[in-house]
Formats: structure tokens, C-alpha cells, sequence
């Protein structure tokens, strides 16, 4: 901070308060106090053009907050390591109020996604070629889902709910003996029926995730992805889901975790913003689920979207 302790004090004080006035550089600070990135790196963990992040990063480091360093062909930035005290202090306060900013979440699930990537091409940088996009190109990226669908006992009945187009159903349809598709659109119950045509053993119920067109225990397990967060009474659908299953039956369900990304509710037409997890937890339990688990994942380097919440849980024996 050599640099701004020679302006006038209240200039400095202005200039640092002005600097930290931006969502995306309280952002940036977050993320390089903890590692040294590049742009191309922040970029795809803010999900914002290049040029915005090194319009925000120019203004970082012309305030003395960030010194760059080379590595390789990339620039990589981070947090002065030595802040002066009015800086250190007002970072401190602006860090502790931060806390609990579902944005600041989901950056950090993307950073640990961003260095697994940086250290995997680490890895394969001598063989110049990548496993994973050569697979992907060899045999399409069904493979494995194929594979864990044939771990699941055949004479299963398996209900999608919000089963969107059926490319699921079509899929667990090669290794169960009967497969249910739930939804609620007419549109997306057309498109799983031609992707499921000719299958006897999928059946397509046209209804409302909170009050399912299903008996009670009839099916051996439930899968719900990316469908929760559209539903108007989420805890209804959750106790449908319950009702539905064969006590011991597993529920599995897919969703967003907490965000506010501008636009993206609009973009998906989504109803909720995802959820916290000790909410859907609060929800399963009331609903009589047992052996919960809730595990959360960045999205994919590549991909926009919030990061996932997986859930995966029983149903109790006894309501
Ligand atoms: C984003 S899509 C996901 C589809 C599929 N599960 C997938 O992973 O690709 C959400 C689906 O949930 C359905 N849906 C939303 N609200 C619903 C409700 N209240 N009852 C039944 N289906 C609903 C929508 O019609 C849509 O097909």
C-alpha cells in the first residue's frame, strides 16, 4: 500500500471506501485473500464477462488492495499481504458482515471446483490431453449413469417426479421393472413419452408434486431433480414424496443450494431461490424421513448455474 499512504489521508479513506461500494470487489477480495487466481479463473467462478473482472481487478490494484504476480503465462492475482491499517480494518468489518451471503457460498463452492481443475490440469498437462473430454467425445457421458442404474434392484418400482423431458426414465427403464414418470406439464410429459416410446414399463401420470396422482407406499424409491425449487409449497411436495414410498423406501433429491445470481430466477422460471439445507433437513424429518444425508457440490466448472444440493434419505417404518 506504498502507493495510496502518499494521498491525503480522506482521500485514501475515499478512495478505499469507494473501491469496496461494488458487489463483485468485495467478491474478488473474498476470493484472493484465500489464493492467488487469474482471470480466466475468476471468470468462471463470478460467472461474469472477462472484461468486467479485470475492470473491477484494475480498480483493486490501483486502490493497493491486490499485487499481481506471474506464473507461467498467467497473471495471477491476490490480496496485499500487508494492507495498511485503515485498509486491514475496513476489510475486517466489511468480512464480518459478509458472513452468510449466499453469493459469497457459492463462490466458495466454485473456488474449490476451480483449483480441483487447476491441479487436474496439472496432472495431465505432460500427456496434453484430458480423460474426461476424451470419453466424453468417445462414448457420450451416459455411461455411467447406465452403470448406477444397474446397481439398483430391478424388480424396483422408481418414480421420477418432475420428470421434465424422461431422458431419466428412458434410462432407468433398461434395468427396472416398472419406472413412473410424475409432471405436472403437458408439454414435458409429451417429450418423456416419445423419449420413452415403445417402453411397457414406463408409466406417465400428468399432476402436482404436492399432491401426487399415486397411492400410498406404492413405489420402492423417489428421485426429485431440480424440481423442488418450482414448486409452490415445497414441504407439501416432500410430504407427497414420503407418502408415496414404501416405508424404508430411498428418496433421492437434486436442487439448488441458496443463491441470488440476478436474473437466474427469471431465466429458469424457478418459484424459490433453492434452499439451505437445515431447511430441507427440517422439512424431510417432519416428514418422517430417517438417515438423511445432504451433501453439497459446486456446479461444473463450465456450467452457469448455483451449486447442488444432493439429498439422499429413507423413509421411515412408521409415519
Ligand atoms: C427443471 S425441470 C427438471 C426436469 C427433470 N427432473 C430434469 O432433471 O431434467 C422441472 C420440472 O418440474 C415440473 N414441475 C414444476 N412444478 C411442478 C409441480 N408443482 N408439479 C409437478 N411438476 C412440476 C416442470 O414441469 C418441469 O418438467
Amino acid at each position: 500500500m506504498t502507493r495510496v499512504s502518499e494521498t491525503p489521508p480522506q482521500d485514501q479513506l475515499l478512495g478505499l471506501i469507494s473501491s469496496l461500494s461494488d458487489e463483485t470487489r468485495l467478491r474478488l477480495l473474498s476470493l484472493l485473500e484465500q489464493e492467488s487466481l487469474g482471470v480466466a479463473e475468476l471468470r468462471e467462478i463470478l460467472q461474469l464477462p472477462q472484461s468486467t473482472v479485470s475492470r473491477h481487478l484494475k480498480i483493486l490494484m490501483d486502490q493497493g488492495w491486490l499485487l499481481m504476480r506471474r506464473h507461467g503465462t498467467a497473471n495471477l492475482y491476490h490480496v496485499a499481504e500487508a494492507l495498511d491499517e485503515t485498509a486491514a480494518g475496513l476489510w475486517g468489518l466489511s468480512r464480518a458482515r459478509l458472513r452468510g451471503w449466499p453469493t459469497l457460498g457459492q463462490d466458495q463452492l466454485r473456488l474449490k471446483a476451480q483449483l480441483r481443475k487447476r491441479r487436474r490440469r496439472a496432472l495431465f498437462e505432460a500427456k496434453a490431453t484430458d480423460w474426461g473430454d476424451l470419453r466424453a467425445a468417445l462414448y457420450g457421458v451416459g455411461a455411467s449413469l447406465d452403470a448406477l442404474a444397474g446397481l439398483l434392484p430391478p424388480a424396483w418400482t422408481v418414480v421420477d417426479l418432475g420428470c421434465g423431458a424422461g431422458e431419466l426414465l428412458a434410462r432407468l427403464s433398461g434395468h427396472l421393472t416398472h419406472v413412473i414418470g410424475v409432471d405436472q406439464s403437458e408439454a414435458m410429459l409429451a417429450a418423456a413419452a416419445l423419449a420413452t416410446e415403445g417402453r411397457h414399463n414406463v408409466t406417465l401420470r400428468q399432476g402436482d408434486l404436492a399432491a401426487l396422482p399415486l397411492d400410498s407406499a406404492s413405489v420402492d424409491a423417489a428421485l426429485m431433480i431440480l424440481a423442488l425449487s418450482y414448486v409452490d409449497e415445497p414441504e407439501a411436495a416432500i410430504l407427497e414424496m414420503a407418502r408415496v414410498l414404501r416405508p424404508g423406501g430411498r428418496a433421492t433429491l437434486i436442487d439448488a443450494l441458496r443463491h441470488d445470481p440476478p436474473g437466474f430466477m427469471e431465466e429458469t422460471g424457478q418459484t424459490h431461490p433453492g434452499f439451505e439445507p437445515a431447511a430441507l433437513r427440517g422439512w424431510l424429518e417432519a416428514a418422517g424421513f430417517t438417515h438423511i444425508t445432504i451433501t453439497t457440490r459446486a456446479a461444473e466448472p463450465e456450467a452457469r448455474g448455483p451449486a447442488l444440493l444432493q439429498i439422499s434419505a429413507a423413509r421411515g417404518e412408521a409415519r
